[in-house]
């Protein structure tokens, strides 16, 4: 663990992923590209330029998850403040943070001198955060941490008083239904009584307004989605071209979820230099990058009641497209 921080300052960073420690790219990658149907889960998305063509992404017409759940948060922040009566926000992926300043300027509007403890595998979004946070709200302290949240849960600090564990954007919807059941038990060991889980949902909707959220007319998700080549070529030496694959976005009826991925325009063999690998793509095949599952309140519900976890609030946009649901350990 790398640790900066000095006793007074608002501000401690650690980071559980310096050298030899990683994101889990090799394994994943040697896991995942020796499959039949090849797959990369979309933590590797995020390197500094990933984070960036994520907030773009958030800005896009097409996708409306970002407003629908900033408009959640501008109606009921201050009520969530008072339910939870928060003295620390824990963020799971909390990138650039711009929808949780709503809920800290509601935090900070009682005075009370909360902590904020952002974790997220982006190292310059940890530190641009914490920067900029302790700069916009005097007193506020800082605990960011540079982890991997399905690696490092156990290392976010002791709680320093009543926690609000925040998770939005949807991102549990990355997780497919078993593995998302127990992260959300991971979730509710890190919550005392009297603590809560705050957590954005995308809903089931209109298959087309779904895809073209994954699919936008700029391209700019289609670069996300090829960013993980770059992301690939940089940290193991692989020489994959990115213009040899085709951004895919579809809507498994079935499963009701997104799956984005990339599909190979030609035969041909990819040479991953720091693992001595080859892996070869036939002319269309397709390597899954990423799922995104859409919730209704009884799958979510369901999903918590299974992890340990009571629904205390549901609360909805003006449009029913996205939900911020609150949830607490079931025996506090
Ligand atoms: C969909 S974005 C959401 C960002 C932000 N919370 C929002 O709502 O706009 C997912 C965020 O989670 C982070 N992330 C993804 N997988 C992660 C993991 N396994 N551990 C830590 N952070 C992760 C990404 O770097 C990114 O910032």
């Amino acid at each position: 663990m790398d640790s900066t921080a000095s006793p007074d300052a608002p501000i401690r960073i650690e980071s559980f992923l310096g050298e030899g420690k990683g994101r889990s790219l090799a394994e994943d990658v040697r896991e995942g590209l020796t499959r039949s149907f090849k797959e990369l889960p979309p933590k590797h998305f995020y390197d500094t330029r990933g984070a960036e063509l994520f907030e773009r992404i958030c800005e896009l017409p097409e996708y409306y998850p970002t407003r629908a759940e900033r408009a959640i948060l501008d109606e009921f922040a201050g009520e969530l403040v008072a339910i939870t009566g928060a003295e620390e926000v824990v963020e799971l992926g909390a990138g650039a943070a711009t929808k949780t300043r709503v809920l800290l300027d509601a935090l900070h509007a009682t005075g009370v001198p909360a902590r904020y403890v952002p974790m997220d595998v982006t190292e310059s979004m940890v530190r641009e955060l914490a920067t900029e946070l302790t700069e916009t709200y005097p007193g506020m302290q800082v605990h960011g941490v540079i982890g991997d949240f399905e690696r490092h849960l156990e290392y976010l600090p002791p709680s320093e008083g009543k926690r609000l564990v925040v998770f939005l954007g949807g991102t549990i919807g990355n997780f497919a239904p078993a593995p998302r059941r127990e992260f959300l038990g991971k979730i509710a060991g890190l919550l005392q009584s009297g603590d809560h889980l705050l957590m954005g949902v995308d809903l089931v909707k209109d298959p087309e307004v779904l895809r073209a959220a994954y699919d936008d007319a700029q391209g700019v998700t289609a670069e996300f989605n090829r960013n993980l080549l770059h992301v690939l070529n940089r940290e193991l030496d692989a020489d994959f071209d990115p213009s040899d694959f085709d951004h895919v976005a579809v809507f498994d009826a079935e499963q009701e979820w997104i799956e984005m991925r990339l599909r190979s325009r030609r035969a041909h063999t990819v040479t991953v230099g720091a693992l001595g690998m080859g892996v070869h793509f036939g002319a269309g095949e397709e390597m899954r990058t990423e799922i995104s599952a859409k919730f209704t309140q009884a799958r979510v519900t369901a999903d918590l009641a299974a992890s340990g976890l009571d629904l205390v609030r549901w609360l909805t946009d003006p449009e029913d497209r996205f939900a911020l649901t609150l949830s607490r350990r079931s025996d506090a």
